[in-house]
């Protein structure tokens, strides 16, 4: 029924006036015995029974405590004004805020005390807000300033009037394929610029990426430090901490340690599935369903939810989403050649090459000899058609040659 704890409550009701002191002392005697006798209640239970507070009111208390351990410690931040509070994730609670030295809109990610106690992750989220704030693009959310003020650390960066990509997928309706690519293109650009600087972000998902109400996207949290190769745990908790993880390669999920670019890639590529399917690519009941169907299940190609996706669009996404990166686009270079070239009606020629690459080297360990797309780029419409067509090939060969013999049998 609450969230507070039992001193918490003492002391807001008798604040606030709702219970004397006496009736708090009558009722946390009561709470003891039944304690000692294997029954234990909660105090605002008890008080609610006896009819001392209402449910409303233990409720508007909850809340209450909640919206002040929130602001107080952005409140102690200085140089800065709060205004509110624009948003809040599995980490962080983020508040828009005025820079008064520069007199500038800013947004502020507090972190909770549960991460501002753990040194090897305060130093990291140092490390890299710094090397963040070397970075400048127009697609990357500017990070301004790390600092720690009454115990709380936090990160001061761009303000952005717009919405999250997760928030324009809430209603379940895909994003139009030019505009998912759109979207695609403009965070590769990003992902480009900071990959180029060393800086790999590792949690690229819908909830990352803003839209201004110009429409510039923006890529969110880079450089972030993330309690990463613990995704184990995340799966033990059920997802309490971390969320679930539709967007997270498989090389994160199995720990590796040279996590690089192309784990970027598998992230916006599973964020394009979800926006021009309307579903995330794997789903399941709990984190670690989802993580390992990351691992080991094959992908529902995208055009075959979305029929009216153009192929070139399906070829982009299944070559962001191998399960291994070497079967990734190596760098955001090669996918911004393919994302560039389906905007404007052309195939995605990068994502060929690879294709016809691993059907050589098919081809090779077999023995056989056929025409690849790029010496015939109609050859290979959609890659997971070209080995249907040579069986359907092979079974008309097989039909003609059974009736050429019968003919023969028969004329005889
Ligand atoms: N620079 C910003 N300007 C304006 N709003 C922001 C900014 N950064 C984050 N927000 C808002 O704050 C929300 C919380 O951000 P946060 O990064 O803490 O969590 P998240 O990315 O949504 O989710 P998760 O914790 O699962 O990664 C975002 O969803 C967004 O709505
Ligand atoms: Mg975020």
């Amino acid at each position: 029924m609450s969230t507070i704890d039992d001193s918490q409550v003492a002391r807001l009701v008798v604040d606030r006036k709702l219970c004397t002191p006496g009736e708090v002392e009558l009722v946390r005697a009561e709470q003891k015995t039944l304690n000692k006798n294997g029954h234990p209640t909660g105090l605002a239970e008890l008080l609610t029974q006896h009819g001392f507070v209402t449910h409303s009111q233990i409720t508007r208390l909850n809340r209450a405590l909640d919206e002040d351990s929130m602001y107080r410690p952005a409140q102690q931040i200085p140089g800065y004004q709060i205004f509110s509070k624009v948003g809040q994730g599995a980490m962080a609670v983020v508040f828009k805020a005025k820079q008064l030295s520069l007199d500038r809109m800013v947004a502020i990610k507090v972190l909770p005390r549960r991460l501002s106690e753990n040194q090897e992750f305060v130093d990291r989220f140092y490390r890299e807000g710094r090397a963040a704030a070397r970075l400048n693009h127009p697609n990357i959310v500017q990070a301004f300033d790390v600092g720690e003020a009454g115990g709380y650390h936090y990160f001061v960066m761009e303000f952005i009037d717009g919405q999250t990509v997760y928030e324009l997928l809430s209603d379940g309706t895909p994003v139009k394929e030019a505009e998912a690519l759109r979207i695609v293109l403009q965070c590769a650009w990003a992902l480009r610029h900071a990959h180029e600087q060393g800086l790999v972000h590792r949690d690229v998902k819908p909830k990352n990426l803003m839209l201004t109400r110009e429409g510039v996207v923006k890529l969110a949290d880079m450089g972030l430090a993330r309690e990463v190769g613990d995704y184990a745990t995340a799966a033990a908790e059920a997802g309490r901490a971390y969320g679930t993880p539709y967007y997270i390669s498989p090389e994160q999920i199995r720990g590796d340690i040279d996590i690089d670019a192309r784990a970027d890639i598998y992230g916006l590529g599973a964020t394009f599935y979800h926006m021009v399917t309307g579903k995330v690519p794997f789903d399941g009941t709990s984190p670690s369903a989802v993580m390992h169907k990351h691992l080991k299940d094959v992908l529902v190609p995208p055009d075959h939810i979305n029929e009216s996706l153009s192929s070139g669009v399906g070829e982009i996404i299944e070559v962001m989403m191998a399960k291994s990166p070497d079967e990734r686009y190596p760098s955001c270079a090669e996918l911004i050649s393919d994302v560039e070239a389906v905007t404007s009606g052309e195939p995605p020629f990068q994502a060929r090459k690879r294709y016809d690459r691993r059907l050589l080297e098919t081809l090779a360990t077999s023995g056989q000899v056929i025409q690849t797309s790029e010496e015939n780029p109609e050859s290979a419409k959609t890659h997971g058609k070209l080995s249907v067509q040579w069986v359907i090939l092979l079974g008309v060969l097989l039909a003609m040659s059974i009736l050429v013999i019968l003919l023969l049998v028969v004329t005889r």
